[in-house]
C-alpha cells in the first residue's frame, strides 16, 4: 500500500512540476518569430508604435525620466544617435536597462530598431 502511495506522489510531482515549461513565444513558436526586416522600415509605422507603447510613457513631458526626453522624431533620432537608445534597449553593460521595470524588446523588435538607426534613422 505504502509503495502504491509514493508512486502516485512521484507522479503527482512530475505532472505538477513537469507542466511548469519555458514558454517564451520565441521558444514555443520558433516559426512566428521569423523577424522580417527586409525592405524599407519605416519609422512611422514600425519604430513609433513600439516607443509609444515601451518608452513614451516615461520619456515625453517636461520632465522625462532620466532626462532622456523622446516623443517627436528630433528627440528620438538625438537619443539613437547619442547610441544610449540601442544600448539601453539591447540592454548592453554600461547602459541603464530599457524599457526600465519591463521585459527586454524582442529579438525582432530589436532588429528593427538595429535596422531603423543603421539605416541613418530616417523620418520615413
Ligand atoms: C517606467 C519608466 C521608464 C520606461 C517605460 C522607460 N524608461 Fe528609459 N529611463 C527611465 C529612467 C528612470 C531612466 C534614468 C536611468 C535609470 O534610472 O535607470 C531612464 C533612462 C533611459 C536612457 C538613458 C540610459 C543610459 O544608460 O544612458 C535611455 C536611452 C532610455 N531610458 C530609453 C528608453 C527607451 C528606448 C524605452 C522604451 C523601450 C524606455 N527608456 C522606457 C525610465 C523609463
Amino acid at each position: 500500500m505504502k509503495r502504491v502511495v509514493s508512486i502516485i506522489c512521484i507522479t503527482c510531482f512530475v505532472l505538477a512540476f513537469g507542466s511548469c515549461y519555458y514558454d517564451k513565444a520565441d521558444v514555443l513558436y520558433p516559426t512566428n518569430t521569423i523577424c522580417d526586416t527586409t525592405g524599407t522600415l519605416s519609422y512611422a509605422v514600425k519604430i513609433v508604435p513600439l516607443f509609444q507603447q515601451q518608452c513614451y510613457g516615461c520619456h515625453t513631458g517636461s520632465a522625462p525620466s532620466g532626462n532622456v526626453l523622446m516623443g517627436t522624431y528630433a528627440a528620438d533620432r538625438a537619443v539613437a544617435i547619442s547610441g544610449r537608445l540601442y544600448g539601453s534597449v539591447s540592454q548592453v553593460a554600461g547602459y541603464s536597462f530599457m524599457p526600465k521595470g519591463g521585459i527586454k524588446m524582442s529579438k525582432c523588435q530589436l532588429a528593427s530598431i538595429k535596422k531603423w538607426i543603421d539605416s541613418g534613422t530616417p523620418n520615413n
